[in-house]
């Protein structure tokens, strides 16, 4: 695993574009495999500023998300389609017919599924993926259990993480509680995988998920085992990792 440290949140939105930006232009009909939640905006907005710039071009390229509320609308302002088009989507030239996430309306989960992996099969491995970390360590929205999920699957949401995603919405009973996610082989897929973390909220876990034992209590453990992991994360984020 390579890490990369930086002063801030812009400094890691930065750089982590920079790398998403080098993929794009060695690849321009690229799988982006992408997130959501607050650690990606500032790299969304620096991929807008260089599509701007006339630097980067999105009309070959295809996006794979992580994840999306069950239950959600792709119109509801909360949902991770809306977000999408908020943060990228309807910025750059992409062609909304290359930009994927699971089908939150589908309130068969099964179909929602398996619709789903069909998709990812389809779009062919990431070229890269953008991950972020939960405090309890999932990725995407998988979250801690007693083994690793492989492919999309609906999940329960943990307490916490319905708590850290309330910030986004007006109140805790207006998060919804499952999710539909990609599993962790459909993650660990990725060619490469690009984890973005700040603060000091996520110091522990990044120790833990990194330098501790694999386990799948810590999904994010689990990217120990891909050969190509990059870490862009401020020192914050970093001041419990050893010899960083
Ligand atoms: C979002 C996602 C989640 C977030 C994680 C961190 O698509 O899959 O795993 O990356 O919850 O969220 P933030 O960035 O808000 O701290």
């Amino acid at each position: 695993m390579r890490i990369i440290k930086a002063r801030d949140y812009d400094e890691v939105s930065r750089k982590a574009a920079n790398i998403i930006f080098s993929v794009m232009t060695e690849k321009p009909d690229c799988v982006l495999g992408l997130a959501t939640g607050s650690s990606p905006v500032g790299i969304y907005k620096e991929l807008v500023r260089r599509y701007e710039e006339g630097d980067l071009d999105f009309s070959k390229v295809t996006t794979v998300n992580l994840d999306e509320y069950k239950g959600l609308d792709r119109e509801d302002p909360q949902s991770y389609a809306y977000y999408m088009r908020e943060n990228l989507f309807s910025h750059v030239n992409i062609r909304s017919e290359k930009t994927f996430l699971p089908d939150g309306r589908e309130a068969d989960s099964q179909k929602a599924c398996e619709a789903y992996n069909q998709i990812l099969r389809q779009a062919g491995r990431q070229d890269i993926q953008l991950l972020g970390i939960g405090h309890d360590g999932h990725i995407g929205f998988n979250e801690p259990a007693d083994h690793f999920p492989k492919e999309t699957h609906c999940v329960d949401l943990a307490e916490s993480t319905i708590e850290a995603n309330a910030r986004f919405f007006e109140s805790r009973e207006q998060v919804p509680t499952q999710a539909y996610t990609m599993g962790i082989q459909n993650i660990m897929a990725a060619k490469q995988i690009l984890m973005v973390a700040n603060g000091k909220g996520k110091a522990k876990i990044l120790k833990e998920a990194f330098q501790g034992p694999i386990t799948p209590q810590i999904p994010a453990s689990i990217l120990q085992l891909h050969p190509n992991v990059i870490l862009v994360a401020d020192e914050e984020a970093l001041s419990e990792m050893e010899s960083c």
